[in-house]
């Protein structure tokens, strides 16, 4: 397995591009099964997500043909059979995405029941009781999610989400894009990947409305057409960028961005002491080398503090001036680093769900292991601001989720490098 090996102590200094957004991209691509026409999406990050996701959609007989511009041209006419073998999904929970547009428009679909992973138990149960409630006939039987229409299609119903949750609304709107009449999600999430869907789908042809808000309203068409459409950037690598410049007191331009769908992120930087700036596509941060402030954070549905951005949050309080605590609502297990940081100095105690921190004037490199992909973003923030040596271990995590991320730390002037297994 790959590691990463970080000499600690360098102030990030520069500017980088932000690649386009994995949790966009990843139902975008599954969208892409809502017609038999091709769908060409744009801004594609190169990750390993993405490839797992063509892999999967490949494994079905659907074609795609990765252009030299970072986009991909997917046609579903090809689709052979309907079945997201666990292989699959058991490194990729998102395969859960191809669920609602294949049943919708072939009436059938067999999909691995995603297991737990290391940030918690994520069950998938609310996108089953709501396509249920759309009358799809839905069996879970050796570890298969086995689901048909019976030959009619999908009906528009009144959805009450019991949870946010961000790829059961994805899953439900794809769904209804194809059903007989209107549905209703309430309690929808109203992150900005949903709304990057829902604009793509329109794209295609569907009736979407109320997306950004607690309640989507999907009238269902008769069919859905081919389109081209960039993926948005990326709101979780944009943040991770910016919190480990300000970790290490430096100064950034993250540039093919958009500022405004990160503001609890930006104020909680600015509370920090960093100096923000912002244009259409661009964000600045500049600490003017001093330590940051510590600054307590609850995480929750969006617009609130991002769950996926906690961790790097937390190694930024490791090194921060001061005390405070960090609540994680999402998730019931996203604190696996909290250990590994300790390890390396730092002064953080697990109570519940809340993580109360003080912070230390400097870590200590050490060997550490990623047990997810933000927790692995999150130990390399830590390394950056460690004196000395930390060795990454298990950064298969991170290879998913940040495009070239050694080459973009390097850039800012990171002493970062790849020990191949
Ligand atoms: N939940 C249920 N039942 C369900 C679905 C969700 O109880 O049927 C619960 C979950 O267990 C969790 C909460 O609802 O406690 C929210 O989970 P959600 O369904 O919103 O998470 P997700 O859709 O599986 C997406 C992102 C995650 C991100 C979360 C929260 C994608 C592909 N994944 O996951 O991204 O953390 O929303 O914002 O969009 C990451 O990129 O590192 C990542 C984990």
């Amino acid at each position: 397995m790959d590691k990463l090996v970080i000499q600690g102590g360098q102030q990030l200094n520069g500017e980088i591009r932000i690649a386009g957004a994995k949790n966009s991209a990843l139902p975008i691509m599954a969208a892409a099964l809502l017609t038999s026409d091709v769908v060409t999406i744009g801004n594609l990050p190169h990750l390993y997500d993405i490839t797992t996701m063509l892999e999967l959609l490949g494994c079905m007989g659907v074609e795609s043909m990765v252009g030299e511009k970072l986009n991909v041209e997917i046609n579903s006419g090809t689709i052979r059979k309907f079945n997201a073998p666990y292989e699959l999904v058991k490194t990729m929970r998102a395969s859960i995405l191809v669920l609602g547009p294949m049943l919708s428009h072939y009436g059938e679909a067999q999909v691995a029941l995603p297991g737990g992973c290391a940030i918690g138990s994520r069950p998938v149960n609310l996108h089953l009781a709501a396509l249920k409630k759309m009358g799809a006939d839905i069996q879970v039987e050796s570890g298969y999610i086995h689901a048909h229409t019976r030959g009619s299609r999908l009906k528009g119903t009144h959805i009450l989400m019991d949870v946010v949750t961000v790829t059961g609304t994805e899953n439900v709107m794809m769904a209804a894009t194809l059903a007989d009449g209107q549905t209703i999600i309430e309690n929808a999430a109203r992150e900005p990947e949903v709304v990057d869907l829902a604009r793509c789908l329109r794209a295609m042809g569907a009736d979407v409305s109320g997306e950004g808000t607690g309640t989507i309203t999907i009238n269902g068409v008769d069919k859905l057409k081919g389109c081209e459409y960039p993926v948005m950037p990326d709101r979780i690598e944009t943040g991770t960028y910016l919190i480990a410049a300000a970790a290490t007191r430096g100064r950034i331009k993250v540039k093919d961005t958009w500022p405004n769908i990160l503001d609890a992120v930006l104020s909680k930087l600015e509370e920090t002491g960093a100096e923000i700036n912002v244009g259409e596509n661009w964000i600045s941060l500049d600490m003017h080398g001093r330590r940051p402030r510590a600054v307590s954070l609850t995480t929750a549905p969006y617009p609130a503090f991002p769950t996926d951005m906690q961790a790097q949050f937390t190694a930024l309080n490791t090194v921060a001036e001061g005390s405070g605590s960090i609540t994680e609502t999402v998730f019931e297990n996203r604190f696996m680093h909290i250990h590994e940081m300790n390890r390396m100095g730092a002064d953080l105690r697990v109570e519940g769900n809340t993580v109360i921190f003080r912070g230390v004037p400097r870590l200590k490199g050490a060997p550490v292991m990623a047990t997810d992909l933000r927790a692995s973003a999150s130990l390399i923030i830590a390394g950056l601001v460690a004196e000395h040596e930390t060795v990454v271990d298990r950064i298969y995590h991170i290879d998913r989720g940040y495009e070239c991320i050694e080459e973009k730390l390097q850039l800012l002037g990171a002493k970062i490098r790849r020990l191949p297994s």
